[in-house]
């Protein structure tokens, strides 16, 4: 395995290579999600590039870009182990030269729910995103589908954008009681990480609801943010029904529907979500 931190060299080793090439982007602090995205990257191409890099613009000034978890010794054994060819690590300067300026805004998919509670958000994942995919040039980027709204958002950038990859989006990894695995969820205390599970819990209401034949979006979203609050610990941001793709809320649910919801847990902001009738 190669680790790579200059964009040149990296355009060097992806120059050399033939057959197809698979990129798993990540901000690193790898858990059993990153790696399900690594495993299939691994076997379906050729060659696979993971990237680490903790992204500055992604993050809103009061959030926890200087605090996010970094293990990148652990990050590189596990990489290894699962036979990853390169890893690009870029440092900041190289991926925002001092006259870094350019943007990428996705439109209406990025301003609704994270958009509207983190923003600025969105256009730092596509413009970072956008950066990969040029530096590195996959066949195939493997995103999670925890951040269901970043992989709608990237869905339309590569779309609008007309960009030769293919985004292969794969299921959230959950621990054994259905928390979803994530590398923020280090932040929480044991008794906010009990009380962490109403997520899944509501996730699996909004099921049994779809399963009893509920179709009033409004009766999935007051019923399960009343679930949540329940919790004494948790702090609803929102919580949303709403078409997969465009992010637009729904009435009625009719085809596939979004459940998605973010809840603050203490200092820690959670999302997850679950798509019904796929
Ligand atoms: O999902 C993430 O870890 C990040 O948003 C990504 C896609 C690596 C961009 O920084």
């Amino acid at each position: 395995m190669q680790v790579l931190t200059t964009i040149a060299e990296t355009r060097t080793a992806r120059a050399a290579l033939q057959g197809s090439v698979g990129l798993v982007p990540t901000m690193g602090f790898l858990h059993d999600g990153h790696l399900s995205l690594v495993r299939a990257a691994r076997a379906e191409n050729d060659h696979v590039f993971v990237s680490i890099f903790v992204n500055p613009t992604q993050f809103g000034p009061n959030e926890d870009f200087a605090t996010y978890p970094r293990n990148t010794d652990r990050d590189l054994a596990l990489l290894r182990d699962l036979g990853v060819d390169y890893v690009f690590m870029p440092g900041l300067d190289e991926m925002y030269p001092a006259a870094f300026e350019a943007a990428v805004d996705v439109g209406s998919v990025a301003m609704p729910l994270e958009g509207a509670f983190r923003p600025g958000h969105f256009r730092g994942v596509a413009t970072v995103v956008l950066k990969l995919l040029n530096i590195i040039l996959p066949d195939r980027a493997y995103f999670g589908r925890k951040d269901a709204q970043q992989l709608a958002v990237i869905r339309k950038m590569v779309r609008d954008l007309d960009l030769p990859v293919d985004i292969v989006a794969m299921p959230t990894v959950r621990e054994p009681d259905g928390f979803a695995m994530s590398s923020r969820n280090t932040y929480l205390t044991p008794e906010q990480r009990k009380a962490a599970t109403i997520l899944y819990q509501a996730l699996t209401l909004a099921l049994e609801m779809w399963t009893r034949g509920t179709r009033d979006a409004e009766a999935f979203r007051s019923r399960l943010r009343e679930l949540i609050e329940d919790e004494e610990l948790a702090n609803v941001d929102y919580v949303s029904v709403a078409d997969p793709d465009t992010l637009r809320e729904l009435e009625r649910i009719q085809g596939p529907a979004l459940v998605s919801m973010a809840v603050r847990i203490g200092r820690t902001r959670l999302i997850d979500n679950v798509t019904l009738g796929e």
